[in-house]
């Protein structure tokens, strides 16, 4: 079977092997969909998800007597659970559709004049806000109070969550100001970085007081994968009390039914959202005083208005994964009207799924089994490919400096400082790597990061040895203290107990710091002979953390 993403076959395809695929796709997405939707833990990246749907659009678009009737093209969403009760939308919720190059935009653009019968000069003005990375969410208010809430669902039925949404600060009980007979209002709920870290934290250490001997998989299995997840696992319970406990927040951006609206524009209306009681983004947020909600009238407004939200993407403290552009004025919103699962009127730029910019806040050295120094980048959190990173390797000191083991340049020579914005990379299950400094962004002021020459932990003299095959300094500084090394014993230790080694079950890499902190096993051989109540100390220690 060809990758996801290829195409390549798409040309030599007969009718039998498209009609199979499609079926194949078919299947593997409602799957996917499922996962995603019902049990908030999808098993493949979006960009895996997206490519799954591409090459099912493509192989529809040469075969289009092969559409089949369970088309996932015209599919939003997943079915609602049987666990909440239903709510029919009184008006569909619908999905996007995407962009993934600038080209993308011109052509939607393009489109949008056609289909108006604008000229290429005619004003066309189009909004730019942020696309959050949540779950979504419709507010049903007659005059004026909240009577119920539903996910999307399918994007005709959504899931009752009326009870559960109640608990959201950001969502108001009551309109400010406004109280026609219906008004719905729709937006995205989502879960900020530092909450999400903190719920994370949270569940770890309820699993863990649950968890006798600490059975580190099981403790693993509460927590959630990233802030999406954990937004939509969260609103989507049973007991409101939980989602009452979960620290959830919501942006409104769009409406669904309603009996009036408060202006003519996309705009407008936003701006009228945020008069009623609504968190939009148009607020200014932690102090910014630029709304990232921007009106443009050209296509290269809004490709420069989506670089600076990409820009700004790390410090906003919560996921984003695009930019979407909505044209402003309802009138002409109305007559480009809907194909299939989306608005002509709107489109999501994406970013691109596998890379992210962020700022390195910290470096710090680790020492390895054989003495290693090990320089690892902290980093401001954010979302790639998933999953959040908050950590990267920056292998030696070389790669700091931004060159190679050969003294060649890399990144064009741009070494990493504590302060830097940098573009990190995660494609599949790779480790995370510094793909790229920016280095406009650098911060006034930051200085080279001075790699150290003794050990961090021992305080030794940490030295690069001649590389015996090429002749010449390695990239690897290691301590010289070897076992007398505090670092090197540990982790020869850890190395000691693991799968690769005397594999002794039951002693984790975090059983065996605890040992080791506490004195009781310096070296492999104390592990053999302990004494009871010093031992019976550590496990003790270890239930009350
Ligand atoms: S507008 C008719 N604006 O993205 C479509 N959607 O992929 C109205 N989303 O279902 C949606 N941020 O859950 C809109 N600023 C934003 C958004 C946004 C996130 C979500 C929303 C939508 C999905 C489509």
């Amino acid at each position: 079977m060809p990758a996801m993403s290829d195409l390549s076959d798409l040309d030599t395809m007969t009718p039998a092997e498209a009609a199979v695929e499609l079926e194949r796709l078919s299947l593997e997405i409602a799957e996917h969909n499922r996962r995603y939707h019902e049990d908030d833990a999808p098993t493949v990246t979006d960009a895996e998800f997206d490519a799954l749907r591409r090459r099912n659009e493509a192989i529809e678009a040469r075969f289009p007597d092969l559409v089949r009737a369970d088309t996932p093209s015209r599919k939003v969403g997943s079915a609602p659970s049987a666990k909440f009760a239903k709510i029919r939308h009184a008006v569909p919720m619908l999905s996007l559709d995407n962009a993934f190059a600038d080209e993308d935009v011109a052509d939607f653009a393009r489109r949008v004049r056609r289909f108006l019968g604008l000229s290429e000069d005619a004003k066309l003005a189009i909004t730019a806000e942020p696309k959050i990375d949540g779950l979504s969410l419709s507010l049903r208010y007659e005059k004026g109070r909240l009577v119920s809430a539903a996910t999307r669902g399918d994007g005709q039925v959504g899931e009752d969550v009326t009870a559960n949404a109640r608990t959201l600060d950001d969502i108001p009980g009551e309109l400010t100001g406004f109280s026609p007979e219906i008004f719905e209002v729709r937006g995205e709920v989502y879960m900020t970085h530092a909450d999400f870290a903190a719920l994370n934290a949270r569940l770890l250490a309820e699993a863990g007081e649950g968890a006798e001997g600490g059975g580190e998989g099981a403790r693993k299995a509460r927590q959630f994968a990233n802030p999406r997840n954990a937004a939509a696992g969260s609103l989507r319970q049973k007991d409101a009390n939980v989602t009452k406990s979960r620290p959830l927040r919501f942006f409104a951006y769009a409406w669904g039914q309603t009996s009036e609206l408060p202006g003519e524009t996309q705009s407008e209306v936003v701006a009228a959202l945020q008069a009623m009681g609504f968190q939009t983004n148009t607020v200014p947020q932690n102090g910014r005083t630029e709304p990232l909600m921007r009106r443009l009238e050209t296509v290269d407004g809004l490709i420069e208005h989506y670089r600076r939200i990409e820009a700004e993407r790390a410090s906003l403290g919560y996921d984003i994964d695009g930019v979407v552009y909505k044209v402003d004025d309802l009138e002409q919103q109305r007559e480009l009207g809907f194909v299939s699962r989306a608005p002509r009127w709107a489109i999501a730029h994406k970013f691109s799924a596998e890379q992210a910019t962020t700022v390195v806040e910290e470096i710090v050295i680790n020492v390895g089994r054989t003495g290693k120094l090990a320089p690892l980048a902290k980093l401001r959190p954010v979302t790639v490919g998933g999953v959040v990173v908050s950590n990267v390797t920056l292998h030696n000191e070389d790669y700091v400096a931004g060159r190679d083991a050969d003294g060649q340049p890399i990144r064009g020579g741009r070494d990493i400082r504590i302060g830097d914005t940098v573009v990190i990379q995660r494609a599949g299950d790779v480790i995370p790597q510094v793909v790229d400094v920016v280095i406009e962004k650098r911060p006034d002021g930051a200085e080279p990061f001075l790699y150290p020459d003794h050990c961090p932990i021992c305080g030794s003299k940490a030295e690069r040895e001649i590389n015996p095959r090429t002749g010449r300094l390695d990239s690897v500084r290691r301590c010289t203290a070897a076992m007398t090394c505090p670092a090197q014993a540990k982790e020869g230790l850890k190395h000691f107990v693991s799968r690769n080694a005397f594999d002794i079950e039951g002693l984790g890499e975090t059983f065996v710091e605890e040992l080791f902190d506490a004195g009781l096993a310096r070296q492999p051989a104390d592990l053999f002979r302990m004494e009871f109540d010093r031992l019976r100390d550590v496990i003790e220690a270890r239930r009350r953390a």
